[in-house]
């Protein structure tokens, strides 16, 4: 089944030009009209449909559901977005669009697709992956009909590994036919938002292809390369979990904004002058800083500041369950740190920093202190190195606390790093200055452990077993 004028031809007999050379990229030129199917024509395939369409390609949209098709062929869209109506009516009118619920028609008449089907929540909250799993059996199963490379490009949001893992095998199953060789497989996350899809289709924060088939980036390239953004080629895997990483970010910035707004208007305070005010600093709010998977968090001031927020909160019956839940997260992430040195089995271990953070002296809520003592209530040995706190334990502000809450701790310290890295079967480095590095490098062994809390530069000149903390 399927309308509109015939723009279409059948590309069933088109030669194989990839397979008389070495095909791996298409050359880069302006964006020429490309024969373009779209399986799924919700939010993300409708806009992308008419978006196309208007950019002067031709069209064929597949849905499985009847409604849908039936208003498209009246073109009309099948979803409320700003724009979308007038914009579905010129391209309907330009003959560049045709819908058909014939997976066959679609893959046989164009020579790239895009997947956009849902991934829905099943009840348990894991991703349901029955229509898209549908689709690659059924694109899968005319393939072999073809003569001609085709593209399958996964815009759908689907869980780190699925596109490897279970869309290619199903595909390769379904056809007989080797991805990389025989077709082509990326994974493009889609970052639209629904109410402004159009315009954030015109102007995305970034477009990312997820692929080790240079053919398929190059596909892209052509057609994305003019939006005003950077275009980036990473792996699938990375592409996958990017989009999960954006929209577990907008979730939590959401979430800290209402719970900033819940205790601001508790204690009289206007949460919107303080959130214009707190995105005015670019340098470390509104920045990549602190973005970086690293070790947890210490010092003076956050664990103290949070504390403090949220005992002003409790006495108010403000409840922040997220911000509540932040001391947790990063007790568990310094669990995870001392579960992999526990985990070992080995006996000695070597700390080379011991503040919380390389730059100062300062111990106070030091995860690495707090560490320190979990080593030494296992009945490790431990030595420990960071010439800061040394300056500190003689004359720094820190020598009381150095003193008085941890003399147990001080008195493990040592000012000699190549006998500790020599000595200590795990050594759990938090500093990266040059001449750590440069000792780390000489007298690493194999047989040792090393627990890199501050990603080490050239990670690949040391000779012991490498552990990242969560790379
Ligand atoms: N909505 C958004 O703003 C947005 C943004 C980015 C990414 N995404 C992701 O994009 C995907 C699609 O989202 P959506 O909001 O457009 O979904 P949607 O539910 O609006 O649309 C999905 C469409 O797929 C169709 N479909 C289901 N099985 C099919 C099959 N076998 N063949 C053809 N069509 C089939 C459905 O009938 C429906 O029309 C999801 O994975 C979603 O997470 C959505």
């Amino acid at each position: 089944m399927s309308i509109g004028p015939e723009t279409f031809t059948s590309s069933a007999h088109v030669p194989r030009p990839w397979l008389d050379e070495d095909r791996t990229e298409e050359p880069l030129r302006a964006v020429e009209p490309r024969k373009i199917s779209i399986f799924g024509l919700g939010y993300v395939g409708a806009v992308s449909l008419a978006c196309l369409a208007r950019d002067g390609h031709s069209l064929i949209g597949v849905d499985i559901d009847s409604n849908k098709l039936e208003l498209l062929r009246r073109g009309q869209a099948p979803i409320v977005e700003t724009g979308i109506q007038e914009l579905m009516r010129t391209v309907s009118a330009s003959g560049r669009v045709r819908v058909t619920d014939s997976v066959r028609e679609a893959i046989l008449a164009t020579d790239l697709s895009f997947v956009c089907v849902g991934t829905p929540a099943s009840s348990n909250g894991n991703q349901d992956l029955s229509a898209i799993v549908h689709i690659a059996e059924e694109i899968g199963a005319v393939l072999p009909e073809k003569s001609s490379h085709h593209v399958i490009v996964i815009r759908s949001t689907v869980r780190p590994g699925t596109v490897e893992e279970v869309i290619q095998p199903v595909l390769e199953r379904a056809s007989g036919m080797k991805a990389a060789r025989d077709f082509s497989l990326c994974f493009q996350p889609e970052f639209l938002r629904e109410g402004s899809s159009i315009e954030d289709y015109d102007h995305p924060p970034m477009t990312v292809v997820g692929s080790d088939d240079a053919y398929a980036v190059s596909v892209l390239k052509n057609l994305f390369g003019h939006l005003p953004c950077e275009f980036v080629h990473t792996t699938v895997r990375t592409a996958e979990m990017l989009k999960y990483a954006c929209n577990a970010f907008h979730a939590v910035k959401v979430t800290f904004a209402n719970e900033i707004g819940r205790i601001a208007q508790a204690l009289g305070v206007d949460a919107h002058e303080v959130m214009r005010l707190l995105c005015l600093d670019r340098q470390l709010n509104i920045s990549p800083a602190y973005l970086r998977p690293g070790f947890a968090f210490g010092g003076s001031c956050l664990p103290k500041d949070l504390k403090a927020l949220l005992y002003a909160a409790k006495i108010r019956d403000v409840e922040l369950p997220m911000l509540a839940n932040v001391l947790a997260s990063n007790s568990a992430h310094i669990e995870h740190a001392i579960d992999a040195v526990l985990s070992s089995g080995r006996r000695s271990v070597g700390m080379v920093g011991l503040s919380f953070k390389s730059g100062t002296d300062d111990l106070r809520e030091s995860p690495f202190v707090i560490m320190a003592e979990r080593f030494i209530g296992k009945g490790l040995k431990l030595c420990i190195y960071d010439p800061e706190v040394n300056v500190a334990r003689l004359i720094g502000a820190n020598k009381r606390f150095i003193e008085e809450s941890i003399p147990h701790i001080a008195s493990l310290m040592t000012t000699d790093l190549e006998t500790l890295i020599r000595s200590c079967d795990v050594l759990v480095v938090s500093m990266k200055s040059p001449d750590v590095v440069a000792a780390l490098e000489a007298h690493t062994r194999p047989d040792q452990l090393l627990l890199d809390t501050v990603r080490l530069p050239r990670r690949d000149q040391l000779k012991a077993h490498y552990l990242g903390m969560c790379w």
